[in-house]
């Protein structure tokens, strides 16, 4: 999103600094787009999209608006789910520490997979002391695709058989879907492995076909290129993450029951679209390294700023600018490395913003009360997504 002087200040004088601002119009047009691509080459597709990465439930409830169901990994982000208006049968429940709501969520028609054999223990118990009630879950299988690194979650593909055999046991209690999700595999390859992979396991396993099967996320979003030239690989389409994912389902699975193909976005569907404006508090030159102290952290804007550096927008009115170079942009707490942008070159003055974009995921939920309550956050249409919080709400768990 662009900004300029007279926006920035406007947002400044309403709503404080520092500020998240959320670009929902060209959201929803990613999103649209996002979708279609999947639909195009196998229509039985649905998104389901992941609060972990950003729960603000006017996000989520604009998914929902949009036809989107919503993935949670815990009792929090379930309640939050519900409480936007998403029914359990719209709902995928993931995660390795699934609590109490489990059980009344299975039993409402949601998409619980279980993640190990502790969980898979409880669902059976449930079903043996309610033969009244049908027990209809997934499984979360770990799968190796070559990504190079033993994942901790799901449950072994060498167990399945056991697992299934043991469902087999329990009349009540059924396996009706599938899913994983593998980390630090966005390549085009490694999604055509994942897809084919679990078309297998459907096969192996399945008698007819599995409801569902949830392929997790990963994809990379649309990025503005100065962020995506910091990655080592080109930045596949939609076009061709759709083909490698649903290009197998397609060519596999016909008829009006074919299982319902999800994946899981976060990242691709939010991360371009929410900027966070900081302003710079002060210029230190320090033993010949320079540094901008900004108003913001880099919990902010997210663990992305360790890796990488995000699109920057400095917005200024000064006619008294600096030049600096290799300068760190730094955070607003006492950490030596919260460090939100490394190597700034430019000119820069005390009172100008930098705007950090694709600042939308995994920011505002990961921003700890650390030193500092967190900011507001609001729609380019006005609405408030969210208030700022006060130090008393920080505190007011504190006995
Ligand atoms: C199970 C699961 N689904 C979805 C996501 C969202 O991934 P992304 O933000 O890369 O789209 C994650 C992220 O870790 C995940 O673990």
């Amino acid at each position: 999103m662009q900004f300029d002087v007279k926006t920035v200040k406007k947002y400044e004088s309403q709503f404080a600094s520092p500020l998240y601002v959320f670009d929902e119009d060209a959201f929803v047009k990613n999103y649209r787009h996002f979708e279609e691509c999947l639909k195009k080459v196998y229509n039985n597709y649905k998104i389901s999209y992941s609060y972990k990465t950003n729960y603000a439930p006017y996000i989520g409830r604009l998914v929902k608006n949009l036809g989107g169901y919503a993935e949670v990994v815990s009792d929090m982000e379930l309640t939050i789910a519900r409480k936007v208006g998403n029914e359990d049968k719209h709902i995928v429940f993931n995660g390795p520490c699934k609590e109490s709501l489990l059980e009344g969520f299975i039993l409402n028609g949601g998409m619980a997979n279980v993640d190990n054999f502790e969980e898979l223990k409880r669902i059976l118990s449930y079903a043996k002391k309610n033969p009244q009630y049908i027990y209809n879950f997934g499984l979360r299988v770990n799968i190796d695709i070559g990504q190079g690194f033993i994942s901790r979650f799901g449950i072994d593909e060498s167990d399945l058989k056991a697992v299934f055999d043991k469902v087999k046991t329990v009349p009540n209690a059924k396996i009706i879907g599938i899913h994983c999700h593998i980390g630090r595999s966005r390549s085009i390859d490694a999604w055509k492995k994942r897809a084919t992979k679990m078309i297998e396991i459907a096969d192996k396993y399945f008698t007819r076909q599995p409801e569902y099967i949830s392929l997790g996320s990963g994809m990379f979003g649309e990025m503005n290129p100065s962020l995506s030239v910091q990655f080592e690989s080109d930045i596949p389409s939609y076009e061709e993450y759709a083909e490698a994912v649903a290009g197998p389902f397609a060519d596999h699975f016909s008829g009006d029951d074919k299982p319902v193909l999800f994946t899981e976005p976060g990242t691709t569907l939010i991360n371009k679209y929410i900027s966070f404006i900081s302003k710079v508090l002060s210029i230190k030159h320090i033993k010949g390294k320079t540094f901008i102290v900004l108003n913001g952290s880099k919990h902010n804007i997210g663990e992305i700023c360790e890796l990488k550096n995000l699109p920057i927008q400095i917005i200024s009115e000064s006619k008294n600018k600096e030049n600096v170079s290799d300068a760190d942009c730094v955070g607003y707490t006492c950490l030596e490395h919260d460090v939100l942008y490394k190597d700034f070159s430019g000119s820069i003055s005390v009172g100008d913003y930098i705007i950090f974009d694709n600042a939308g995921g995994y920011s505002n939920v990961s921003k700890p009360p650390f030193i500092k309550p967190n900011c507001y956050m609001i729609s380019s249409n006005g609405s408030i997504i969210k208030r700022a919080e006060s130090t008393e709400e920080v505190i007011c768990t504190y006995e």
